[in-house]
C-alpha cells in the first residue's frame, strides 16, 4: 500500500494493533526516538529492548511480554550493525510463538557501500512482518511518499485506517514517481546517491582521522550516518559537545537514542553525513577557514539526512 512514509506506516499499524487489544510495542535500545513517538500517538506504550552486536537479544525480548516490535535489521539505527542471520531467524520464531508482528523499518535499505545488500526480513515471513520504506533518503523526506507491505490478515484493517485518515496519497505524486521509475530515472538517482553518499562518508572518515585521531568509527558499511567514538582525552563529553556547538557544529550523542550510559568518558556521537557536500565536511573553521563559512570540521545536525543536491 502506498502511504506517506515509514512514519505513516508506523501509525497505521499502531492504530490497528491497539484496536486489536495490544497495549505495548517493543523498540530497539538504542533506536530511533521517532518510533516511540509515532506509536505513542496511537495509544501504545513503548518498551526498550536491548541490542548486542548481532541484533535484539532474545531473552529480554521473550521476557518483555510485548507482541509487536519495530526493528531496523538491515542497518540498525543508530548503531549501524546489520543483524545476524541467527537473530533474524530468532525474531521470526518469536513472532510466530507469541502470535505477534514485526515492523521492519527499511529506512535506508538502498544504500550499501562495502557489503552486499541484505534481503528484507519481510521476504522470510510475509505473514508476520510489516515492511515499510520510502523515498525520504533517496529523493527527499519532504515528498512524504512511501510504501508498506502488510500481512494478509491485517491488510483490510490497515487499508480502512488509511482511508479514514486521508483517503489515500495524492495521485499526481504517485504518477510522477511511477513515470520516474518506469523511465529508469529512479535507478539512476539511487546510483548517483550511492556514489555521493560514499564520497561524503569517506570525507567524514578522513576528517575524523585527521582532526580527532584515535576515533573509532562503526556502522560505516551502509546507510547515511556513522557512530564515532571519540577518545576521552578530547572530552569530557558535555564539554566536547558544548565546544562543538560553540563552533557551529551541532552534534548528537548516542546516549540520546537509548538507555545506556557508559562511564568510560569516551564521547559517542551519531553523525549524519548525507546532507553535507564533502567540502562542507572537511572545511576547517578552527584552522582559520572561518569567517562566515557555513561548515565545520565535522559539521552535522545529528543524523538528519537529505537528498543529494
Ligand atoms: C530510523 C527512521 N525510520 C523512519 C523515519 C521516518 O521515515 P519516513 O520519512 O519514511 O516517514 C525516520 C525519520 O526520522 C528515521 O530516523
Amino acid at each position: 500500500m502506498v502511504c506517506s512514509g515509514v512514519a505513516q506506516a508506523s501509525t497505521l499499524l499502531g492504530f490497528v494493533l491497539r484496536a486489536r487489544g495490544l497495549r505495548t510495542v517493543g523498540v530497539e535500545d538504542p533506536g530511533s526516538p521517532e518510533h516511540g513517538r509515532l506509536f505513542a500517538s496511537t495509544g501504545m506504550e513503548t518498551v526498550w529492548l536491548p541490542l548486542d552486536g548481532e541484533g535484539l537479544r532474545p531473552e529480554p525480548l521473550a521476557a518483555s511480554g510485548v507482541r509487536a516490535v519495530v526493528v531496523t535489521p538491515s542497518h540498525q539505527f543508530p548503531s549501524g550493525i546489520g543483524w545476524s542471520a541467527g537473530r533474524r531467524a530468532a525474531l521470526l520464531d518469536w513472532a510466530r510463538a507469541v502470535d505477534g508482528y514485526v515492523l521492519e523499518d527499511d529506512y535506508d535499505g538502498d544504500f550499501r557501500y562495502d557489503r552486499a545488500p541484505v534481503g528484507a526480513l519481510q521476504g522470510l515471513d510475509p505473514e508476520r512482518v510489516v515492511y515499510a520504506g520510502s523515498v525520504s533518503k533517496s529523493l527527499a523526506p519532504g515528498l512524504r511518499l512511501g510504501w508498506t507491505l502488510v500481512p494478509e490478515e491485517l491488510l483490510g484493517e490497515v487499508v480502512e485506517r488509511k482511508r479514514t485518515m486521508d483517503l489515500g496519497n495524492p495521485v499526481l505524486d504517485q504518477a510522477v514517481l511511477a513515470e520516474f521509475v518506469t523511465r529508469g530515472g529512479y535507478d539512476r538517482q539511487l546510483r548517483r546517491c550511492q556514489r555521493a553518499y560514499r564520497e561524503r562518508r569517506d570525507a567524514l572518515l578522513a576528517a575524523l582521522a585527521e582532526h580527532l585521531p584515535g576515533t573509532g568509527v562503526s556502522g560505516i558499511a551502509a546507510g547515511l550516518h556513522v557512530i564515532a567514538r571519540i577518545p576521552a582525552r578530547f572530552g569530557p563529553p558535555e564539554r566536547f559537545l558544548e565546544r562543538a556547538a560553540g563552533a557551529g557544529v551541532a552534534l548528537r550523542s548516542l546516549e540520546e537514542y537509548g538507555t545506556a550510559r557508559p562511564a568510560d568518558g569516551d564521547v559517542r556521537l551519531v553523525i549524519g553525513y548525507a546532507h553535507l557536500a564533502p567540502s562542507a565536511i572537511t572545511e576547517d573553521r578552527a584552522g582559520g577557514g572561518g569567517g562566515g563559512g557555513r561548515g565545520g570540521v565535522i559539521r552535522s545536525r545529528g543524523a538528519r539526512t537529505g537528498p543529494v543536491g
